[in-house]
């Protein structure tokens, strides 16, 4: 029997997508899968050799270091550093996670009282949600604006007075919205005001187009008294299997969060780790043909979009395209329809929470002839309503 907290959790939309994904499968249909948002090109070379010398090597006999493995708290506190300008203590300022989908439960967990609040983004990452859920505590969706940012002013006083955590995510998956570094600083400023701990996911930090750079909620003065940043290896360096990741920023939280891990693991594998510090320390080399290819895969999805007759604005960053469900369906008439006609697989916007009802993401996670496929076959799909479909 799931504990109570567990089970009143609704089902993970990506499950029931990937029902309907077996599903096509076994009945014998080849799919253009662009649904989940899982890199499809291979680990860096410099860090499999990385990889391979750790595993040659007896300091894996041991356990690793609760917080952060030197090498790899040195190397994320120079990429930091190198790309973003931040200075950060590699020993204090800098803990190693296995992914940072796990990192953002354990930190609302470790955080996060029975009845309390944790603030998303309306359309969200769903373990922003999920984690809170587990905590016995509310997620409240923060409404966004049509340029994908926070609208705080709208959060409910008994909401506010309840909260803990601020969570943001600029680059936004699923939205693609950036922000600004004085828009960070609303948030930081809004954080400072009602005594909150800032979050900032920045798992697409890396994946910008036509010279756009993320900016780091740690370049505002003063961040580290209470902002924490996610930077992840999973997306910019294709490594999501090597499950690596890291938090930087405030000591205080870092702290909390190491008593609460202290008790459920023995930190992350040493051998996970030196790849993450490969990667951060190789950034610069690693970083621009990934970006490239992604960029090359963004411009022929966008350009076989227009080619058939849809408007489609191209995003500056991420890996994905956020876009809305055609006239004739609904949410999930229309990745039915996709599936059973040209075979291709989206996300239902409904996966990052209820305000994502009525879009759908389209992830760059296949080489660009089979994009523009998708492409081809979104737009037959959206001409020929599939019988049944929801007026
Ligand atoms: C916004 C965001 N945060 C975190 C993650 C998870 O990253 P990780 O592989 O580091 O757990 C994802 C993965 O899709 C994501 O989109």
């Amino acid at each position: 029997m799931p504990s109570s907290l567990l089970a009143a959790i609704p089902p993970y939309v990506f499950y029931q997508l990937d029902a309907r994904r077996a599903a096509a499968r076994a009945a014998g249909r080849t799919l253009v899968d662009v649904g989940i948002g899982s890199p499809d090109g291979p680990i860096p070379e410099v860090v499999v050799a990385a990889m391979q010398r750790a595993a040659a090597d007896r300091g894996l006999s041991h356990y690793p270091a609760f917080r952060v493995d030197p090498v790899l708290g040195a190397a994320a506190a120079g990429y930091l550093f190198e790309r973003f300008g931040v200075s950060v203590d590699p020993a204090g300022e800098v803990m190693a996670l296995a992914g940072s989908k796990e990192g953002i439960a354990e930190l609302v967990l470790s955080h996060v009282n029975p009845g309390e609040v944790v603030l998303v983004p309306a359309v969200h990452y769903p373990v922003y949600a999920r984690a809170p859920q587990l905590a016995g505590a509310r997620a409240v969706p923060v409404p966004l604006d049509a340029d994908g940012l926070m609208q705080l002013d709208q959060v409910a006083a008994a909401d506010l007075a309840r909260a803990r955590l601020l969570i943001v995510n600029y680059p936004s998956n699923p939205t693609t919205a950036t922000a600004s570094l004085a828009e960070l600083g609303r948030l930081l400023a809004f954080a400072e005001a009602h005594d909150l701990v800032l979050v900032s996911d920045l798992a697409y930090s890396e994946l910008g187009f036509d010279g756009y750079a993320a900016p780091s909620v740690l370049q505002l003065p003063g961040a580290t008294r209470r902002a924490v940043e996610l930077h992840t290896c999973s997306k910019s360096f294709n490594m999501a299997g090597v499950r690596i990741a890291v938090m930087a920023g405030s000591r205080a939280v870092l702290d909390t969060l190491d008593a609460y891990r202290s008790n459920i693991g023995y930190g992350v594998s040493t051998l996970a780790q030196h790849a993450g510090a490969t990667a951060f320390a190789h950034a610069a080399a690693i970083v621009p043909p990934i970006v490239a290819e992604y960029r090359r895969r963004r411009d022929a999805l966008v350009a076989a979009l227009r080619r058939g007759g849809w408007a489609v604005e191209a995003p500056r960053a991420s890996m994905y395209l956020w876009l809305p469900v055609p006239a004739g369906f609904d949410d999930w008439g229309w990745v039915d329809a996709l599936i059973a006609g040209p075979g291709v697989v989206v996300t239902p916007g409904l996966a990052f929470g209820e305000a994502g009802r009525g879009r759908y993401r389209v992830s760059l996670v296949q080489p660009p002839d089979r994009l523009e496929l998708a492409a081809a076959g979104l737009v037959a799909t959206a001409a020929a309503p599939a019988v049944g479909a929801a007026g």
